[in-house]
């Protein structure tokens, strides 16, 4: 039986596994997908066995779409523009690195008719993810991209592939159209975001790219202050979808039953 892996430091919070194994079974594919926490140190076998294709594929979250990198044989466009893996595959004896996460979040902007062009963006955070929501913001002609992120170097060195980013000192609330939450807080339930929103009014849209816990603290203030939210499930549902594709050249299906498995 094959088996597919997702890895990352914490993984207990993922749900990649109910969703893939539920398309597996659907699609009447005989495999298996697994949860596998890793460190750094563990990268080396990895690898070893997906090149023994003992495992056939990975999904790569946080904190290794970065660190992945040096591991692999040869990057997809989107990846290398990026510099950001969630989804590596053995193909033609090498390992190519992917990265959906574009696709995923432009889908989900797609089904909730969001439109971007034209907007002012501003991203809380600088890790794993945020290379790929300003790849795709760009594509997407939104008006500015602005940067907001505790550790300010961190924001900066996302200049070096984005040079018309804007980046904001942590504590400050900019003008925006959008804010999206791109830091890990509010992962754990008791997580509050110590951000002062109560200035922007009410015709903003709240996005949290987090979807477990369904509401974080974050688009808790954003509903407090009546703006528009939404979380990161349908993006985390695509994103997922495009790696299917990729391993096994199925689009499966994203039906109110894909949705609802996530609650
Ligand atoms: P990585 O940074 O390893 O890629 P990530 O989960 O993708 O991991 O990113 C975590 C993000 O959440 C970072 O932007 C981090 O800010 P720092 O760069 O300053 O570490 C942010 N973050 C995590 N905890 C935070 C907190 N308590 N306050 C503010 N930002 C926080």
């Amino acid at each position: 039986m094959k088996k597919y892996l997702v890895i990352g430091n914490p993984i207990e919070h993922s749900l990649s596994p109910k969703l893939h194994n539920y398309w597996l079974k659907k699609n009447n594919i005989n495999a298996l997908y697994e949860k596998r926490k890793l460190n750094e140190e563990d990268f080396k076998d990895l690898i070893l066995q997906i090149k023994e294709d003992n495992i056939s594929g990975a999904n790569i979250t946080v904190p290794f779409k970065k660190k992945i990198i040096s591991c692999l044989d040869y990057l997809s466009p989107e990846a290398e523009s990026t510099q950001s893996v969630n989804t590596i595959y053995f193909k033609n004896n090498k390992i190519v690195g992917y990265n959906t996460d574009i696709i995923g979040f432009e889908r989900a902007m797609q089904d909730i008719n969001y439109k971007l062009s034209d907007k002012k963006i501003l991203i809380l955070g600088a890790g794993g993810v945020v290379s790929s929501l300003i790849f795709a913001l760009k594509k997407r002609k939104v008006k500015s991209i602005l940067i907001c992120n505790r550790t300010k170097e961190k924001a900066e060195s996302l200049k070096d592939f984005f040079k018309d980013i804007i980046i904001v000192n942590w504590g400050e609330i900019p003008n925006f159209d959008m804010v999206i939450n791109a830091t890990s807080i509010g992962l754990k339930l008791n997580d509050k975001i110590n951000l002062d929103f109560s200035k922007v009014g009410s015709d903003k849209f709240f996005y949290d790219v987090i979807y477990n816990p369904t509401e974080t603290d974050f688009l808790k203030e954003g509903q407090k202050l009546d703006n528009r939210t939404e979380n990161g499930k349908k993006m985390f549902i695509y994103q997922a979808a495009a790696a299917f594709k990729i391993w096994h050249g199925i689009e499966p299906k994203i039906n109110n039953d894909v949705i609802a498995l996530l609650d």
